[in-house]
């Protein structure tokens, strides 16, 4: 199959492996000699306890995998590297936006974690709390999630690009009893207030009993004598040993929140043994990384991409990963490059609305720079164009780095589909994240639950089982149910619409409900209408995607205000400001458009459906249903207003 005519792309002999045996092999392996094919890959961990059964499916779909097993996370992301031969190898090479820059050891972070360890024990923080992180992308982040993963608390990362009602709302749901965040972090040359933005959430949550606050950027902070202390404080400079807790492999490790086709965020609860087997094997298949490469993962640690391939995954396996805080074109748009030449990076990983926006650019700035140590680049979180693709494999890859399109969710823990490195490389498509990996078994299914035929779009499932898989949604057994097993029963529904070529290449072709993909975040359409409305200047909202060409899509909003006013702009600025501080900047629409009604049924359901149609100039599809269809009109004067 072809996308805008593209030919399949080889990659040069040094990086293609002909031999797909090895892959079909392990493919095979993973389903026929499940169990064995896990108890060796489970190896790759260090283990207290050995599981006594690989997979317990007798509650489906509560799978539990490694059962009876006994690990720390801890523990194999740290202690066993400086037991053998890391204890002096960097473990994270951290650069800050202004270029300041930190070289942590295993050794380093070993002393570290243990240190803040010892102080949320000295809080009282036991096995089974739960602890928010609302942090930038500092050292301290990394060191928190594994302190807490050493004493059996579980943590909730909250993206510091988030606002106060999102924080607020994610304390609330995991009922996190501490939270640790910074001063503020640094964006585009400017600092953002995070310990402010904390302060605002924690007025409308009641669990939260301490705050430690890291100093990171020096900004001016409101302690609370009672709940705040901070970091240095609590931590000292003096070093304690803290002996990890022997967690059960089904012991939750942390819970992330992901936007779904409702209001409120889903809380992805994910295991220990299971999650840590599945991100350490998924990148050594994928990507292949050898003992000196260093690797950098360029999302933030705050979404799983950064909690899977900035933390478990690379550290796992011993790695050393950079680290980078603050945006990838300040001061300059060569800021990327430049950081590849000076630490020689040799494998990139990054979204394709950062190469889009990137290339937007020109070759002039790649061009600046020596990128001759890349060997491979990755991509993840939306679908790739082929031309992004081909600026990325011929620009910055010099035509000799293999493009490892990964497709997966913050559900499945890690790499679904995309091509593997380890196991022989398949001839690349551009845009085709090309095969599954071991263990996983994707149908594409038409509206009525069959497979439909090669070169036919479907809704992507799994149907089976495999270890990285989300455990449940926090507090929510059912929803659990719902939202990933009811739609094609028994089969886990992905939420996108796929293809699958005659040559067995997967094609992921974005979402199939009413999810948004903006910039390669995952945000809900449901969740901006609320916020809109919640701004108390709307009475009615309805928000869609609109194509984009650098982050994918865009949010576009109509809106019905409360009161008619004169000046437009002055309630359009408004209602900006007030999502920016209570959802984040990301869930800002780029457009806002006024108008008396919204296309309804008669039922008076907002035909979103409908909305987006017509803004889009395309074919509505069915009105019959529509109540009133001057609000078609409506819709249509506000868009040609616009233009
Ligand atoms: O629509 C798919 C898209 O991102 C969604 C998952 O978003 P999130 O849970 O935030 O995780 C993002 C990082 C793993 C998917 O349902 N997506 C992710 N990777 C790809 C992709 N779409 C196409 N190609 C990809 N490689």
């Amino acid at each position: 199959m072809d996308i805008e005519g593209e030919k399949s792309v080889l990659p040069t002999e040094e990086v293609y492996h002909p031999d797909m045996n090895l892959y079909k092999r392990a493919y095979d392996d993973s389903f026929k000699n499940m169990e064995a094919f896990w108890s060796f890959n489970a190896e790759i961990l260090t283990w207290y306890k050995k599981w006594d059964r690989v997979l317990d499916d007798t509650k489906k779909p509560f799978y539990r995998w490694f059962v009876g097993g006994k690990l720390n996370m801890s523990y194999n992301c740290v202690d066993r590297h400086i037991e053998q031969h890391r204890r002096n190898k960097a473990a994270y090479i951290w650069v800050g936006e202004k270029g300041d820059e930190k070289i942590v050891t295993y050794d380093g972070l070993f002393r570290r974690i243990n240190n803040l360890a010892k102080a949320l024990i000295n809080l009282g923080i036991k096995k089974g709390d739960r602890i928010v992180l609302y942090m930038p992308m500092i050292i301290e982040a990394p060191v928190a999630m594994l302190a807490a993963a050493r004493i059996g608390a579980v943590f909730s990362f909250v993206f510091a690009g988030f606002g106060a009602g999102a924080l607020a709302e994610r304390i609330n749901d995991s009922k996190a009893v501490l939270l640790i965040t910074a001063d503020g972090s640094f964006r585009n040359g400017k600092v953002v207030e995070l310990k402010k933005i904390a302060d605002e959430a924690l007025e409308m949550t009641s669990t939260i009993r301490n705050v430690i606050v890291v100093k990171h950027a020096g900004n001016n902070v409101d302690m609370n004598e009672d709940r705040d202390i901070w970091y240095h404080e609590v931590v000292g400079d003096s070093y304690t040993y803290v002996e990890p807790v022997q967690m059960d492999a089904n012991d939750p490790l942390f819970i992330l929140y992901t936007s779904g086709t409702t209001g409120k965020p889903k809380g992805a609860v994910h295991s220990t043994g299971g999650y840590g087997v599945w991100v350490a094997n998924t990148l050594k298949w994928a990507f292949n990384p050898d003992e000196d490469d260093r690797w950098w993962c360029a999302a933030d640690i705050g979404w799983i991409t950064g909690h899977s391939y900035i933390v478990f995954a690379p550290l796992i396996l011993g790695l050393t990963s950079i680290m980078y805080e603050g945006s990838i074109t300040y001061p300059e748009p060569d800021r990327v490059w430049e950081i590849i030449e000076k630490y020689r990076i040799n494998i990139l990983y990054t979204s394709p609305t950062a190469i889009r926006m990137l290339m937007k650019f020109g070759d002039k700035y790649p061009k600046r720079h020596d990128l001759s140590t890349l060997k491979v680049l990755g991509t993840v979180g939306e679908p790739i164009n082929p031309s992004a693709w081909r600026w990325y494999y011929e620009t910055i890859g010099n035509s000799k780095c293999p493009i490892i399109d990964t497709y997966w969710q913050t559900e499945t823990g890690g790499f679904m589909i995309a091509p593997q490195r380890a196991l022989g490389l398949p001839p690349l498509k551009p845009g085709s994240a090309t095969f599954p990996l071991p263990g996983v078994d994707p149908a594409i299914l038409n509206d009525r639950g069959e497979e439909v035929k090669d070169n036919e779009k479907g809704y992507i499932v799994f149907r089976r089982p495999w270890p990285g898989m989300l455990m449940t949604v926090n507090n929510d057994d059912e929803r659990y149910v719902k939202t990933y097993f009811s739609k094609f029963y028994g089969y886990y529904f992905c939420g996108d619409y796929a293809i699958k070529d005659s040559d067995g290449y997967y094609w992921l072709l974005g979402r199939a409900d009413e999810v948004l993909n903006v910039a390669g975040h995952r945000l809900g359409t449901i969740e901006v209408e609320d916020a809109l409305v919640s701004t108390g200047l709307a009475v009615e909202a309805a928000a869609f995607g609109k194509p984009d060409p650098i982050k994918g899509e865009v949010i576009v909003a109509f809106i019905v205000p409360k009161q008619i006013q004169a000046d437009r702009r002055e309630l359009i600025s408004e209602i900006r400001k007030r999502i920016r501080s209570d959802l984040g900047p990301i869930y800002v629409p780029d457009e806002i458009h006024i108008v008396k009604l919204l296309p309804k049924t008669r039922s008076g359901k907002i035909m979103r459906r409908v909305v987006k149609a017509v803004a889009l100039d395309q074919i509505p599809g069915d009105l019959t249903t529509l109540e009133d269809s001057s609000s078609v009109d409506e819709i249509r004067s506000a868009i040609e207003a616009f233009r």
